[in-house]
């Protein structure tokens, strides 16, 4: 057997404890299948005296500075597992690499922000930088994209990448329950953060989208580029309409490669409910990969949670142990496009549409004249039940048109004097 892998962990709350524990029950499988030992030599935390949940292994020094871990001199692997774009978290990894140290992370804020940055000094240094984890947790959807798939062009990328959002929208529409409600019972429930902004707002789903879009396509990390909505909005009564439609509301992150540039989108979606990503149900996370010579692959499993993340943590460690090294993204960093934004004003496709509109003669020629007015078509229309002088919902689903077109077309609409709340729009995507 070759010398043992030496590893230092910086971070032991969720992931760091399930990376431990992990390391520690498949000791021996893992010295089998990489051909030596792997070690935790050194840990570190904010507080020492706080208790966990496991058996501290006893080859590990503790560090209160993970920066000292990620330049001790026996440690050859730092793994970062705590969290944030900047900070500690950016200082070990920067620290590590620059002290010749392999990287793991699980850290898609840090390389969202950071990853083309940190990828140029990982090749300069001639370092790993590996974070299988930081993307849909248990999933092993990078390898698959960098490598299981690398002869392909991608025709897209979608997919389900926050499991507390599917969590939220797989309740509201089993129990007809309204947002904030479910919220605060997946808070309770530990499937929601206590600030859940990240994760409802889009933001942690397009870090990981930019992650994807970037190995999909060869272009730079471009976080900035993503065009986000959150699931903050969206009603009981949006989630039951589009069923009746034939749909299920998904909040997707989506990527492709159009003639205008590269586009990134996080937004709720209506998504037919026979496609198999609207099957996809609570925590659970789905990655469609369509590839123009594999065609269409879809990966689906746990995104978040102690065992699946470190699955995927220690699955760089083993890689790091065989010796296997590719680019972080792939191609070398210097390669990486800098690729135009595709504008989502010139997106393209169909949108619901939810009014609320006093039910009065002439409310619905007045809608109608303004999307005739802007070529806007309507696809179908739910308008039920009359309470006269009242305020009533009316759906509609458009036809394909331009998302400016849709703007102006909503901007109008919503001046009008039966529209008593500002339209709810959701787009979209039939695949
Ligand atoms: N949780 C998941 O299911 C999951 C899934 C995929 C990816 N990730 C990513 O994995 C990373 C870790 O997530 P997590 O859920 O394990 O986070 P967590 O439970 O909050 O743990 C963070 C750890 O970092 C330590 N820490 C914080 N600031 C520190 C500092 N200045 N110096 C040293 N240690 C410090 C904390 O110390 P104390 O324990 O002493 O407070 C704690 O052990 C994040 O990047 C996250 O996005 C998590």
């Amino acid at each position: 057997m070759s010398d043992a892998l030496r590893i230092g962990i910086a971070g032991l709350g969720t992931v760091g404890s399930g990376v431990i524990r992990l390391l520690s029950e498949q000791e021996k499988l893992l010295a089998q299948r990489c051909g030596r030992e792997l070690v935790v030599t050194a840990v570190s935390a904010r507080d020492r005296d706080k208790p966990r949940d496991f058996d501290m292994p006893d080859t590990a020094a503790w560090y209160d500075d993970p920066c000292a871990l990620a330049q001790a001199d026996d440690v050859d692997v730092v793994v970062e597992l705590v969290g944030g774009a900047e900070g500690p978290a950016r200082e070990i990894v920067e620290t590590a690499l620059r002290c010749g140290k392999q990287v793991v992370t699980a850290n898609k804020a840090l390389l969202a922000i950071h990853g083309s940055s940190l990828a140029a000094l990982a090749e300069k240094v001639d370092r790993a930088l590996c974070y299988e984890a930081a993307v849909c947790g248990g999933i092993p959807v990078i390898k698959a994209i960098r490598e299981g798939l690398a002869a392909n062009r991608f025709e897209r990328i979608y997919g389900i990448l926050n499991g507390t959002c599917n969590y939220i929208l797989t309740q509201m529409e089993e129990h007809g329950a309204e947002f904030a409600a479910v919220l605060a019972e997946a808070q309770q429930l530990g499937y929601a953060e206590s600030d859940p902004s990240f994760d409802i707002g889009g933001i942690d789903a397009a870090h990981k989208l930019s992650i994807l879009t970037s190995l999909a396509y060869g272009c730079q990390v471009r976080f900035d580029a993503v065009f986000i909505e959150g699931i903050e909005d969206l009603t009981a009564s949006d989630i039951r309409f589009a069923r009746e439609l034939g749909y299920r509301i998904k909040l997707l992150g989506l990527a492709r490669r159009t003639e205008a540039g590269i586009e990134q989108r996080v937004h709720p979606c209506l998504v037919p409910l026979q496609t198999p990503i609207a099957e996809v149900s609570g925590v659970t996370n789905a990655v469609v990969a369509v590839g123009n010579y594999a065609g269409q692959t879809m990966f689906v499993g746990p995104g978040a949670g102690a065992e699946p993340t470190a699955s995927s943590v220690i699955a760089d460690i083993v890689d790091i142990a065989r010796g296997l090294a590719m680019p972080p993204f792939a191609t070398p960093s210097s390669t990486l496009e800098d690729a135009p934004i595709s504008p989502m004003d010139r997106w393209q496709g169909a949108y619901y549409v939810r009014l609320t509109l006093l039910d009065q003669p002439g409310s619905m020629a007045g809608i109608t004249a303004v999307m005739a007015k802007h070529s806007v078509s309507i696809d179908s229309i739910i308008q039920r039940g009359r309470s006269p002088g009242a305020a009533v919902p009316v759906v509609m689903l458009t036809h394909k048109t331009e998302e400016a077109r849709m703007a102006r077309v909503l901007h109008e609409i919503a001046a009008l004097e039966p529209v008593t709340e500002s339209p709810r729009v959701i787009r979209i995507e039939r695949f």
